[in-house]
């Protein structure tokens, strides 16, 4: 079981980032207790409000703070979307939770739950996901989330011998698309080209099927998966243009699984029929049913996989290609010193760069990919912010809002300032508070908690992305969507 609720409460003008820093551990609080300070509101009324706000008026980040500011307590409740009119069956009703503390709580499976909670009460059909519940929604209690959860541990680990032959060679092939778009049109819009790159890398490495042999999927599968991930997710994603019309057209309805049917079933054929290796694996070594293995596996590479890094390299490669401040020598000269004159990159060669991973790590911090965890109480007990406990009742919902959490002004110092230098050195001790992957960079992900089943790969493949551009280009310019400018190494 984790064992992490509650961390050593400290003052704001002292943050914990320049104090010496031990591994958050349960401990018996001596906080005073507080009643959850916040309201549902009226029926109806509060949650149609809180919604308004939510997706339109604020925004998610406004929303957050205005109302952390306002109880003076980041912890408090309120309503978060979906809800009224048409999601009558989806409570939402929760307790957010915004400061490193608090949040800590949704990793710790002795106090909470995380049965069909991914995305908050709302659950999208099972009909896109085989009808069967994947891992992603099975809480830890329930046997087959073992099954599943080290089957994904199992897939990372067979795929490792691949993966980072995989990575540089799609690599290559989008630099080399970006390039022939630069000297063509003046820039590149890399989102697709990216998209393709991960598609293939992550089929192969994860799967251990080639997109190109199937012409199903080949040219489509990427958008394939836009579509479905689209689908299910549309009610919880907050799109604040083209107002009321998203509103009323977009965030009121569940979307059917009929209309992106066909896309999942050419996934679902390419996996059978090209991934039939890792396929009998899940049914011999994990006791799988052929379709359980072939649906999780869908969403492992559709959904934790591509989704993830779909959003987080974009903001990674943006981070670096608009920085003004001379970081991209400084992460040019240390790949180059680190990798000497050895002629491929590894996982081990990118452990030895602490900027590269530092800068990974911020951008992780500052742009979490996965902004909202949530998790049940499993029973009744106290929860510890930095300056206050709170009693949660069984069953109520936890929401942490991951954004605000790590802006906490009692851990990181300068909360809001992209530090590249922040996790090098005794700032690796930090790492205890960085929550991306649903747990501590410093944990470990195993199937007795919900931790992020490539934690560790996701952070590697980051520093290997970055180590490999700065060995193929001397400097790139853009921003988060475009590549405006490249200069060769020289
Ligand atoms: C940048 C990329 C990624 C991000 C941001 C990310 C983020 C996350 C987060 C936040 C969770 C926990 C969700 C929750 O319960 O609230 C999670 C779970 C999970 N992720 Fe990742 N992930 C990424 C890549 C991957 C990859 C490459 C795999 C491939 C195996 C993967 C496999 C999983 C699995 C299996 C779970 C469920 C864990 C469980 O149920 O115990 N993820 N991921």
């Amino acid at each position: 079981m984790a064992t992490m609720t509650s961390m050593p409460p400290s003052s704001p003008s002292s943050p914990l980032a320049s104090q010496s820093l031990s591994a958050p551990t349960r401990q018996a609080s001596n906080l005073p207790l507080r009643t959850i300070p916040g309201s549902h509101g009226w029926p109806l009324v509060g949650p149609i409000s809180d919604r308004l706000d939510y997706f339109w008026f604020q925004g998610p980040d406004t929303f957050f703070r205005s109302r952390m500011e306002k109880y003076k307590s980041s912890v408090f409740r309120t309503n978060v979307p979906p809800s009224f009119p048409f999601f009558l069956g989806v409570n939402p009703r929760v307790i957010a939770v915004l400061d490193c503390n608090s949040f800590a709580h949704l990793f710790d499976m002795e106090v909470v739950e995380k049965r069909d909670v991914l995305v908050g009460d709302f659950m999208p059909s099972t009909a896109y996901t085989g009808n069967t519940r994947v891992c992603a929604y099975l809480d830890t209690i329930e046997p087959k989330h073992a099954q599943l959860k080290n089957f994904a541990l199992d897939i990372l680990k067979r795929g490792s011998r691949v993966w980072v032959d995989e990575l540089q060679a799609n690599l290559d092939k989008f630099f080399d698309t970006i390039e022939s778009e630069i000297s063509k049109d003046g820039n590149s819009s890399f989102i697709s080209h990216l998209q393709t790159f991960l598609f293939y890398f992550l089929s192969k490495s994860l799967v251990g099927a080639d997109p190109a042999l199937d012409p199903g999927v080949a040219d489509s599968g990427p958008l394939s998966i836009n579509l479905w991930l689209g689908l299910q997710l549309l009610p919880t994603v907050p799109l604040l243009a083209f107002q009321p019309l998203v509103e009323i057209f977009l965030h009121s309805y569940t979307y059917p699984f009929v209309l992106i049917s066909g896309g999942y079933r050419k996934l679902y054929s390419f996996i059978e029929h090209h991934g039939k290796e890792v396929v009998q694996h899940g049914e011999k070594e994990f006791g799988l049913s052929k379709s359980d293995t072939i649906h999780n596996l869908i969403f492992i590479l559709g959904f934790n996989a591509y989704g993830g890094f779909s959003i987080f390299l974009p903001t990674l490669l943006g981070t670096i290609a608009s920085d003004k401040n001379g970081l991209q020598a400084r992460l040019r000269d240390e790949v180059r010193r680190v990798c000497g004159s050895s002629t491929g990159l590894r996982f081990d060669s990118v452990k030895d760069m602490e900027l590269v991973n530092s800068v990974v790590y911020e951008t992780l911090r500052l742009n979490p990919p996965v902004q909202l965890q949530y998790a049940r109480a499993r029973k009744d007990f106290q929860l510890t912010s930095h300056d206050s406990t709170f009693d949660i009742k069984k069953g109520e919902l936890l929401c942490g809002y991951q954004p605000l959490a790590m802006r906490d002004g009692n851990v990181f110092e300068e909360p809001e300032s992209f530090k590249p230098d922040r996790f090098v050195g005794k700032g690796k001790e930090l790492l205890d508070y960085l929550f991306w992957s649903n747990g501590q960079q410093t944990g470990s992900p195993t199937e007795s908690n919900k931790q992020c089943a490539a934690k560790d790969y996701v952070t590697l493949s980051a520093s290997l992305i970055v180590a490999h551009m700065y060995r193929r280009y001397d400097s790139i310019s853009g921003d988060a969507s475009r590549i405006t400018a490249i200069e060769k190494a020289k």
